[in-house]
C-alpha cells in the first residue's frame, strides 16, 4: 500500500490543503496524521474540520492532549526563556479559541495506530511509544532506538514531534520521522508530506516538499493576535 503521513500540522490550514492535494496526486491510498493539530498558527478548528471531512485518521500529540485537558502547559520544551514565553502565549491563545467540538475531538484521538501491510507491522504515534513529548531526533544514540523499538511490536515505527524528517534502518526495523506539514524546523519552509510505499520486497520512503503560500500563512498568524515570532519562525523554518 502507498500511504501518506502528515506530521505536526499545528493550525496551518494553508499547508494542510496543499499537503492533501500533493498526497492525492502522488497516489496515496490513505492518509494518516501524527497529531499536534493546533498551536502556533490560528486554524486549529479548521484543521480538525478538514481532517474529519477528508477521513484523515491519526493519533494524539502532546498539544492535542494538553489543549483537551485545559492543562497549564503545552508539554513542549523551550530552548530559551523567550521561546518559553512565546510557547505559553500560543498555548493560551489556542485554549481560548478551540471550540467545544474541536476540544472533544482532540481529547478522543488515540495514542497510537497499528496495522499490518505486506506482512509488516506498522505503528504510528506522536513522539515515542510511551511518551508523547520526548524529542526523538535522528542523532539519538542507537541504544535509544533499540530501547524505543523494544516498547512496541512493530517492524516500521512512524512518528513526528521534532518537525525534522528522517529515515533510519536499524536492526531489521525502519524508523521514520515524518517531519511537519505546518511548521517545519529543518530550514525548509515547504510542507513536508511523507509518502510510504510498502511492497513485498521494499519499503520506499519519500519526503516530498510542497510549496505553499507561506507569506499568507505568516500574515494570518499576525492578524490573529498570535505573536509575530511564530510568523518569522514559519518563514525561516526554525
Ligand atoms: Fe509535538
Amino acid at each position: 500500500m502507498k500511504f501518506a503521513v502528515f506530521g505536526d500540522i499545528h493550525g496551518n490550514i494553508e499547508a494542510l490543503k496543499v499537503a492533501y492535494e500533493a498526497a492525492q496526486s502522488a497516489g496515496a491510498e490513505k492518509i494518516y496524521h501524527l497529531g499536534d493539530l493546533g498551536g502556533y498558527s490560528p486554524f486549529v478548528n479548521e484543521v480538525v474540520d478538514f481532517i474529519t471531512e477528508h477521513s484523515i485518521e491519526g493519533v494524539q500529540g502532546n498539544y492535542d492532549e494538553t489543549v483537551a485537558k485545559n492543562a497549564e502547559h503545552c508539554g513542549c520544551k523551550a530552548e530559551d526563556p523567550v521561546q518559553e514565553e512565546m510557547a505559553n502565549r500560543s498555548f493560551a491563545w489556542t485554549k481560548a479559541h478551540v471550540t467545544g467540538k474541536t476540544k472533544e475531538f482532540l481529547g478522543k484521538l488515540p495514542v497510537g495506530i497499528t496495522f499490518t501491510d505486506q506482512g509488516r507491522k506498522i505503528v504510528l504515534f506522536h513522539a515515542t511509544p510511551r511518551k508523547n513529548n520526548l524529542y526523538w531526533f535522528e542523532d539519538r544514540p542507537e541504544k535509544f532506538f533499540q530501547e524505543m523499538a523494544g516498547k512496541v511490536d512493530a517492524d516500521i515505527l512512524i512518528y513526528g514531534h521534532t518537525h525534522k524528517p528522517y529515515r533510519k534502518d536499524f536492526e531489521n526495523k525502519i524508523f521514520i520521522n515524518a517531519g511537519s506539514v505546518g511548521k517545519p524546523k529543518d530550514g525548509d519552509p515547504r510542507a513536508c508530506v511523507t509518502l510510504i510505499d510498502i511492497t513485498p520486497e521494499t519499503v520506499n520512503v519519500e519526503f516530498l516538499r510542497v510549496s505553499y503560500d507561506v507569506e499568507k500563512a505568516a500574515q494570518a498568524i499576525v492578524t490573529s493576535g498570535l505573536p509575530e515570532y511564530f510568523a518569522k519562525r514559519l518563514k525561516e523554518a526554525k
